[in-house]
């Protein structure tokens, strides 16, 4: 598939220092590609260069294979969504609409059935007339989208679009945009410091840090094989265990874990909460298990998270089905081992 959007080896920094480093993308037309970080990473910083509202310091913007660069935002095939929806609140939703195309000129008739489609497109259809205050924030930023949308951009960014939105309200919002993609095949780049949406929206996820970009992979790929520490701890829930190479196996107490990344000397190892098998009797059987005490369960309801203090090591907590859980309370000892684990170096 070809590729939309390039960004080739981009510098960006304040005059305090900040800013991001050496940021290379590519995005494939038709991909939703998420900008995933905590707060100041870059990822407002990258996402305002790609639309011209920042110029990087170094670097290049290539959209359809042709450098952006040097165009101002109005001459980019880019438009932004933003956190505030930014409608003019004394505009009727068609007018607010309406104005971008205008601007370009697009015949009166044209931009009336444009404005019909799109509210169609967001699920608000015949709201013209209506004030922007008389619609609920969801409804509003779905009015911002379609603005956006109307201008047909190449790229459209969209900058922690959801995150004035209650928990309900944003889930309803990632399967509306899921389903806008799948419709318009629009390229896409979403960030957000959510990992969760991060993972349930994105055909591809950039993990970010401290402005650099730490990997780029698919949601699944993230997950299942983190690159990094830092992108195992930012992503999902994980235990870390201090393990260390002997012998050609990492050594966490007395169990042995495969070494298949060669590490050598003192390693983090990291298991998923999923990942953990518990054994709910006091007897280890075979020794590739290791001993601890149930120390809090807690129902989530159709599973429980049971955490478990392994004796001379670290607490971890474990995924339980709610049957597997009523054989189970504070205090009992219990055996556990990994279904599988990664390792990292530690710093
Ligand atoms: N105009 C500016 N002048 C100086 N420093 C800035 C400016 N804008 C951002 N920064 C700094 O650059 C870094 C990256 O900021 P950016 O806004 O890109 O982060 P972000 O990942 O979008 O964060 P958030 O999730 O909080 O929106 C931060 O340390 C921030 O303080
Ligand atoms: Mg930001």
């Amino acid at each position: 598939m070809s590729i939309q959007l390039a960004v080739r080896n981009m510098t960006k920094r304040y005059k305090t220092g900040e800013g991001v480093t050496g940021i290379n993308l590519e995005i494939k037309k038709g991909e939703l590609v998420t900008l995933l970080g905590p707060s100041g990473c870059g990822k407002t910083t990258v996402l305002r260069s790609i639309g011209g509202f920042l110029e990087p310091d170094s670097g290049d913007i290539l959209i359809e294979g042709h450098s952006v660069i040097s165009l101002p935002p109005e001459k980019r095939p880019t438009s932004m969504v933003f956190q505030s929806y930014n409608l003019w609140p004394h505009m009727s939703i068609f007018d607010n609409l309406a104005f971008g195309l205008k601007i370009r000129r697009t015949p009166k008739a044209e931009i009336q059935s444009a404005v019909s489609d799109v509210l169609k497109l967001v699920r608000l259809p015949g709201s013209e007339k209506k004030l922007p205050g008389q619609l609920s924030g969801g409804q509003q930023q779905r009015i911002a989208l379609a603005r956006s949308l109307l201008l047909k951009p190449a790229v459209l960014l969209l900058d922690e679009p959801f995150s004035a939105l209650d928990a309900k309200l944003r889930h309803e919002m990632r399967e509306e945009l899921r389903e806008i993609q799948a419709q318009t095949g629009l390229t896409m780049v979403f960030v957000t410091h959510d990992q969760e949406e991060a993972l349930s929206l994105s055909d591809r996820i950039v993990v970010m840090n401290h402005g650099h970009v730490e990997q780029i992979a698919e949601p699944q790929q993230i997950y299942n094989q983190p690159e990094s520490l830092y992108v195992a701890q930012f992503i999902g829930k994980m235990n870390f265990l201090q393990g260390v190479v002997s012998e050609g196996s990492i050594h966490v107490g007395h169990l042995k874990l495969p070494n298949e990344k060669q590490l050598s000397g003192q390693v983090k190892v990291a298991v998923r909460p999923e990942d953990v098998n518990l054994n709910p009797s006091a007897d280890g059987g075979n020794g590739q298990t290791l001993p601890g005490a149930i120390r809090q369960i807690m129902i989530l309801g159709h599973y429980a998270e049971v955490s478990v203090e392994l004796d001379d090591l670290a607490m971890i907590r474990t995924f339980q089905s709610k049957e597997a859980v009523q054989l189970l309370k504070t205090g009992q000892r219990v055996h556990v081992n990994f279904a599988s684990t990664l390792a990292f170096p530690t710093q």
